[in-house]
């Protein structure tokens, strides 16, 4: 009985969903089409720097509840909320989610109508993605029963302390989701997985000494360099690699040490970020371990330090579902916050706008690409969650 009544209700489902105009459509209506872009611009103009996303997420918040929605918020440090939205049930089959958080500095809003591109920081990454994103879900709402939610997340930038705060919130919705849509500028493609990555520092201590007597101290800057030496051998040959992805490959982002050219130098450190291509981090922590074990066996002798300490746990790569026809696919190579939500769900990661812009003083995007990336959402929503029916039909 409860089963063929499951078997109604899903079958009504699909023809619900069939009925949704998604591939017929392809431009988006007027005032559709307007909204987007004051949702937009309202969003780029409220400067969101990571730390200090409390201002555009009260303005999010208010305008998702004069939409109708229900809107929930989760603090994660002081003034800093992750938004949840849904519409009449709580647990909901699909998720649509991105970040709204940027990096520094802020860029000012700007659409020049000639153009027609619109930048300033965040009209790409990822505020463009949010935008399109709020449009095409409430377009959608009717349609799919109202069985789908919004999740903005703050501190996506540096390492992700929102989703992993609503990943391990008490009051998160029970069941998990189905399908959760990611938003991270993607060209307006799928992304079929992206690299892990592992953090790490490494830090030297030595011995201060005047820099006319250097075997009186023990120069942490001459450990340093010889410990990237490592490094950089370690990188050239034996970092894993895959078909998929590429190279594994290593940043030295930060270097600093000592305090003067005539001053052996006491304390140094170097701030490094790992791509992976394959592999896990704990192979790689392995690997960067007995590079450096040499260097560290001997600064310990001469009574200096050799530490590294690891960014968290790191990630190994990320495969993600790009399996919805007439999309194009990809790979990229940078983190998200896709593996950091918890549950056993599809994931699709999707947004308009390119990544090699995002993070630059000329972060920008077409109107089109903002507006294309509505309607791509619809149709992914619609046949990721057609897909979902399907699956449980069969079983
Ligand atoms: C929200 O709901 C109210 C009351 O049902 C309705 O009058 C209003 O038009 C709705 N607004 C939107 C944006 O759907
Ligand atoms: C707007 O774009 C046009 C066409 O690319 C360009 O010639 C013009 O200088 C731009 N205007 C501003 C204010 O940047
Ligand atoms: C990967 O590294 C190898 C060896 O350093 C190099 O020959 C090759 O071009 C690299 N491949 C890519 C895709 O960068
Ligand atoms: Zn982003």
């Amino acid at each position: 009985m409860l089963g063929s009544l499951l078997l109604t209700a899903l079958a009504l489902g699909v023809a619900a969903l069939q009925q949704v105009p998604v591939q017929a459509e392809d431009t988006l209506p007027k005032d559709s089409a307007s909204e987007l872009l004051y949702l937009h611009r309202k969003l780029v103009e409220i400067e969101s720097i990571t730390g200090n996303e409390g201002d555009v997420g009260q303005w999010l918040a208010s305008y998702l509840r004069e939409k109708n929605f229900t809107v929930e918020t989760q603090e994660v440090s002081e003034n800093r909320h992750n938004i949840l939205a849904y519409g009449s049930k709580r647990s909901t089959t699909i998720l649509v989610s991105s970040h709204i958080d940027t990096v520094p500095p802020f860029w000012p809003y700007y659409h020049n109508k000639t153009s027609d591109v619109i930048g300033g920081r965040g009209s790409v990454d990822a505020k463009g993605s949010v935008a399109a994103q709020i449009i095409a879900v409430q377009a959608l709402r009717e349609h799919l029963r109202d069985d789908l939610s919004l999740l903005f997340v703050v501190g996506e930038e540096t390492g992700g302390d929102g989703m992993r705060a609503f990943s391990s919130w008490s009051e998160r919705p029970q069941p998990n989701y189905e399908v959760v849509i990611f938003g991270e500028p993607t060209e307006g493609k799928l992304v079929c997985g992206h690299k892990g990555i592992l953090g790490f520092t490494v830090h030297v201590k030595g011995k201060a000494a005047h820099s006319g007597y250097p075997w009186l101290g023990v120069s942490a800057n001459d450990v340093l360099a010889e410990a990237l030496g490592k490094l950089l051998e370690l990188r050239e040959k034996g970092l894993p690699w895959s078909e998929k992805y590429g190279n594994t490959t290593m940043n030295f982002g930060k270097i600093e040490g000592g305090v003067a050219a005539n001053v052996v130098a006491e304390t140094a450190s170097a701030n490094i970020a790992v791509r992976l291509a394959a592999g896990t981090p704990n192979v790689v922590r392995g690997l960067i371990i007995s590079a450096l074990s040499d260097v560290k066996a001997r600064v310990e002798k001469l009574g200096g330090d050799l530490e590294i300490e690891w960014a968290g746990e790191g990630y190994p790569p990320v495969n993600i579902n790009c399996d919805i026809e007439n999309f194009d696919t990809m790979t990229v190579n940078y983190g998200t916050d896709v593996p950091l939500l918890a549950g056993d769900h599809r994931r699709y990661l999707y947004g308009p706008g390119s990544i090699f812009v995002a993070h630059s003083d000329h972060e920008a995007l077409k109107k089109k690409e903002l507006e294309q990336a509505v309607l791509d959402y619809r149709r992914l929503i619609v046949e990721a969650s057609r897909m979902d029916h399907q699956t449980q039909q069969e079983l």
